[in-house]
């Protein structure tokens, strides 16, 4: 694919965006395979909203990440898989096997009843099974819902039933260091409280695939349970492509907002995969097509999808898949793994950034790390201290760090600097990139024009990759993104836009906190809370934390004196990951008799966020509160909190 050679070039092309976007992106999209041509490159509005691209055309996603590559890079590594134990030798899989590995687990597919639009639940760990099981729905238009492994077994039924999917995959184990995590009884849990099936056919019942990834003992329930070794056995290893409409449904991937449970984020076929094809292509820039890119984020987020998995296939490059984490069996796994395999492009998160440069320097030693050329860094605000961190030690002072930002809403990076293209400045994830047309908006949603201001960041005119809709609650997905400022994608984020034009993003605007990169609605911590026999009412804010970011800080009223609130501590974070998954765990938790309250009940959590960060010298007005003196004594009570930690 074609390559932004210089900066002058960057914008130019950006103008060139701007003023004819529909050609620009016929040129992007006919870098793919189309079984037949669109007939409109795209139609839209933001006020229903609805949005099309390349309406009319056929393709396949699945298609373009591997058969299209056979001819010239049949035998090239498609995925490395890097074990979570250093000792278990890593797995090769060229883009022929797979191929046949997909194509086999498509047949497979087929063969339990699964269908085009039938929607499948991949509750997979980190091994090239979870991708294969992604390309394989993809390949026969089925939508798959990829749930990460570290959320709860009411988490995963929650997904299952919104979405109603017919069958779910997953595994009988993963080691994660030397934590085991028995994906499958999980599973069962989940499987066993399921309430909504939708589809008729599999008269309300779910069947299940289980890889068989540690021999670990499980549960198999005959006539819904099967091993995946054994139904692929007798799968044939020819199955086509379907052809697929532009914007036939590609995945479903819930995602946490500022209210209500989490929502179904909807992409489709044929913009998602030009977007993540050309983003992957323009920020990575991956020479020749012989490099080695690896992407830490795990499949279950929107980054594992688009930058893991399709991104990468879609540009014919090897993609690391790490089963691991990055400080076990020690503090230098990452840079042992990228000598290793020779990595030359790696994203990771700040998070992971913080913690390892929280370990100090020496897991450097004996390690070259000369192969890599670009770093890339995703989820959260990078602060400047780890971007200098990571620019130094990791990149040796010669790889630029493109810090993308973006969301899993948006399918693929918006704003981001092209690595050795944008002039880079530390903290900042620069430029839009060519196609997008970002804005900063004021409160009266007035654009804000000019540089050195800071707004709302929203967006002005479609992308490919945007998300369509909200899984069966399009009203919604109104009211979220294009209700707050009329005419306009309505991001969440705080942005500044300083002198040279150039984006920061401060951080989320609405009741999303942000942990280790992983999006949080606080609304859903209080929920979870709120079941504990004692508690009778929660407010959760963020609050900054130097390694993940944002920790979780839990204001809670109790329904009787609490003599011992450690255990009623360890019982509410034990609550909250049964109902979540333990990194939505509160780090802090404070018994206080009463919330700030408006005297139309409305929480002013902003009092409770200058709390929590500890900064109470300026609580702004709190006159209208229903009882002021209630902010003292949850102060006072904070304070107490934080001498005992
Ligand atoms: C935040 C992850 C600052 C932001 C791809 C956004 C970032 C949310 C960055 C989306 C970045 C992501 N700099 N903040 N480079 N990247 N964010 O849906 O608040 O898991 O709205 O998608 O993460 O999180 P999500």
């Amino acid at each position: 694919m074609k390559q932004i050679s210089d900066f002058e070039e960057y914008k130019t092309v950006y103008a060139h965006a701007i003023a004819n976007p529909e050609v620009f992106w016929e040129d992007k999209a006919a870098e793919f395979h189309w079984f037949k041509k669109w007939d409109k490159t795209l139609k839209w509005n933001f006020t229903e909203p609805s949005i099309k691209w390349f309406d009319g055309g056929y393709t396949n996603l699945c298609y373009n990440c591997i058969d299209r590559h056979l001819e010239i890079r049949g035998n090239q590594t498609a995925i490395i898989w890097e074990p979570n134990d250093p000792k278990t030798p890593s797995r090769l899989i060229t883009y022929n096997e797979l191929h046949k590995e997909v194509c086999c687990f498509a047949n497979v597919l087929k063969d339990v009843g699964v269908k085009k639009g039938d929607r499948v639940c991949i509750y997979m760990p980190m091994v090239p099974e979870g991708a294969i099981a992604m390309l394989a729905c993809a390949r026969i238009g089925a939508i798959h819902n990829v749930v990460f492994g570290g959320f709860s077994a009411k988490s995963l039924a929650d997904r299952i039933n919104d979405c109603g999917c017919t069958l779910l995959i997953t595994a009988d184990a993963v080691f994660r260091g030397d934590k085991k995590i028995e994906l499958k009884q999980i599973a069962d849990e989940a499987m066993a409280d399921l309430t909504v099936i939708s589809s008729p056919q599999q008269n309300g019942a779910i069947k299940a695939i289980v890889f068989n990834n540690r021999n670990e003992p499980v549960t198999m329930q005959a006539g819904r349970d099967f091993w995946w070794h054994e139904l692929l056995e007798t799968a044939s290893s020819d199955c086509l492509a379907e052809p697929m409409e532009a914007e036939d449904p590609l995945f479903i991937l819930y995602t946490s907002g500022s209210t209500g449970k989490p929502k179904g984020v909807l992409h489709t076929t044929g913009g998602y995969m030009v977007y993540a094809g050309y983003t992957f292509n323009e920020v990575f820039r991956p020479q020749s097509g012989h490099e080695i890119f690896w992407c830490t984020a795990d499949i279950g987020w929107i980054t594992g999808h688009s930058y893991l998995v399709y991104g990468p296939l879609l540009n014919g490059v090897t993609t690391v898949l790490f089963e691991g984490i990055p400080n076990w069996p020690d503090p230098g796994r990452f840079w042992e793994v990228v000598d290793k395999h020779q990595v030359n492009i790696f994203y990771t998160a700040p998070t992971a950034i913080r913690a390892l440069e929280a370990q100090g320097t020496k897991w450097f030693e004996g390690k070259k790390l000369d192969s890599l050329r670009v770093l890339g860094s995703v989820g959260e605000p990078i602060n400047e201290e780890a971007w200098e961190w990571y620019h130094k030690n990791v990149g040796k002072g010669n790889c630029p760090i493109v810090d993308t930002w973006w969301q899993t809403e948006t399918g693929g990076i918006l704003i981001s600097p092209l690595a050795g293209i944008t002039p880079l400045k530390p903290a900042y994830a620069t430029l839009p990139i060519p196609g997008v047309q970002a804005v900063l908006l004021n409160e009266r949603g007035e654009e804000i024009s000019g540089n050195n201001v800071e707004g709302n960041l929203c967006m002005k005119f479609p992308w490919p990759g945007m998300a369509r809709t909200v899984y069966g609650d399009h009203e919604r997905f109104k009211n979220i993104y294009y209700s707050t400022y009329p005419g306009y994608y309505f991001t969440g984020d705080g942005c500044k836009r300083d002198a040279d034009g150039y984006y920061r993003i401060t951080g989320r605007v609405d009741d999303v906190i942000n942990v280790s990169g992983h999006r949080i609605g606080t609304g859903e911590i209080e929920d979870a809370l709120n079941e504990h026999p004692a508690i009778v009412e929660s407010a959760v804010v963020g609050f900054p934390h130097d390694i993940k970011g944002q920790g979780i800080f839990a204001f809670v009223i109790c329904n009787a004196k609490i003599d011992n609130a450690s255990i009623l501590t360890t019982e509410a974070q034990k609550l909250v990951f049964e109902k979540i998954g333990a990194f939505a765990r509160p780090d802090r938790i404070v018994v206080v008799p009463g919330l700030p309250k408006t005297r139309s009940g409305k929480i002013m959590r902003r009092i409770l966020r200058k709390i929590a960060e500890g900064d109470t010298s300026n609580l702004g007005d709190t006159t209208t509160l229903l009882d002021p003196s209630i902010v003292d004594i949850i102060k006072h009570k904070a304070a107490e909190l934080s001498e005992t930690l």
